[in-house]
């Protein structure tokens, strides 16, 4: 049970009784009840509270601490891999939230006797460069109570396919309980996962699939806008190339949310029809009534062609500035998996501004949702031997 729940049904007796012993809203409290969290702010007010229904709390009852290896959010997730979006269902994907979210809460709270991962061994394998992604997935790791290596291999010399392969047999052998790997290769991480006996994450595989950066990003809409369905979100730029693009489609779609695609011809896979997203190649059709604009970095380094005139040609027809964002005709928040090319597909004007852009919460996300992520499989693990 989480500590939400326990304090809402054990000490003051449901979700109504709550909301009237604490003057809130029952919607409020059933949010808490659902996500697993209370916000700091409110836990004053529920001690208080709570002293008239003859119970002491402390503000330890509303650290997660409770939430042991084996509980989940009574839903029995059972994957133990993460490789792509279509691993998982709806409720997989809610009970990945709803731990996302319970790790967001404690991320703040920063309690340093989490141990849901201690004992467990995660091995970082990075074939390309990565700062967000791996770090954050150190960090989630290490804020479990696992042990973290990081193997920085980006820089190798060595035929990639044979490099992997080789490099999982001699991981396997060291016995760990989940390996995150990223590679250029689509498909690699899921290759890997047959040839190990561990749980695999996929951190990004060239052009095909970046899951946990779509859950993040889920997590990061949910957390500003309180939902998701109903939302239009516009992803625009270099879809292409964009791992990020095809998993925050399929998660998008899932969810209910309006997927809507910008870029130049060029940029856009012909098989992007078949995604069940409206496609647009200019920004002001495109922009018009957006929620969320999600910008994508031009991925220069996988173009083998000439794909676009000039980097300034490029930002005047796509890149986010002040006059394309009014486009959207309503407020509207900006998000970017970075690295950001600054200048490129977006204005320094628009990425720093926090009232609009969702850039810095998208990377403090990061690491709640790699807990939840990280959490989710060591418990299937668990349950399953
Ligand atoms: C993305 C990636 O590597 O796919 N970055 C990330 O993980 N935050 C996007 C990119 O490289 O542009």
């Amino acid at each position: 049970m989480t500590y939400s729940k326990n304090i809402i049904d054990n000490i003051f007796g449901g979700i109504r009784p709550t909301s009237r012993a604490l003057g809130k809203a029952a919607t409020t409290i059933q949010g808490w009840y659902d996500s697993g969290t209370i916000p700091q702010k409110h836990w004053a007010d529920i001690i208080n509270a709570a002293k008239s229904f003859d119970h002491t709390l402390n503000s330890e009852d509303f650290f997660p601490k409770q939430l042991s290896r084996l509980e989940s959010f009574g839903y029995p997730f059972n994957k133990l891999h993460c490789l792509s979006i279509d691993d998982f269902n709806r409720p997989d994907i809610e009970t990945l939230l709803s731990l996302g979210a319970h790790y967001l809460d404690l991320n703040i709270q920063k309690n340093p006797n989490n141990r849901v991962l201690k004992g467990k061994t995660l091995i970082n394998l990075f074939f390309e460069n990565s700062t967000r992604t791996e770090k954050s997935f150190e960090l989630a790791g290490k804020r479990l109570g696992a042990d973290v290596i990081s193997m920085q291999i980006a820089n190798s010399s060595v035929n990639k396919g044979e490099t992997l392969m080789d490099t999982a047999v001699t991981l396997n052998a060291m016995n760990p309980d989940i390996i995150i790997v990223r590679h250029s290769a689509s498909g690699a991480p899921a290759l890997l996962s047959q040839k190990v006996s561990c749980s695999v994450i996929n951190a990004g595989d060239g052009i095909h699939e970046h899951p946990t950066q779509a859950l993040l990003d889920a997590l990061t809409i949910k957390s500003a806008f309180k939902k998701i369905s109903g939302l239009r979100v516009a992803i625009c730029g270099d879809i292409l190339h964009s791992r990020v693009a095809r998993s925050n489609v399929k998660l998008l779609n899932m969810l209910g949310a309006e997927v809507r695609l910008i870029g130049p011809k060029t940029l856009l896979p012909s098989e992007a029809e078949t995604w069940g997203v409206n496609i647009f190649n200019n920004m002001k059709d495109g922009l018009e009534d957006c929620d969320i604009i999600m910008m994508l970095r031009l991925q220069i380094e996988r173009m083998s062609d000439a794909l676009i005139p000039s980097k300034r040609e490029y930002f005047h027809f796509y890149g986010l500035d002040k006059e394309k964002i009014a486009y959207t005709k309503r407020r509207t928040l900006v998000m970017h998996p970075g690295p950001m090319n600054r200048g490129v597909e977006i204005s320094s004007e628009i990425a720093d501004d926090e009232k609009i852009s969702l850039i810095k919460k998208q990377v403090e996300t990061g690491v709640a949702m790699r807990m939840g992520i990280l959490h989710a499989l060591s418990n299937s693990q668990d349950s399953i031997k």
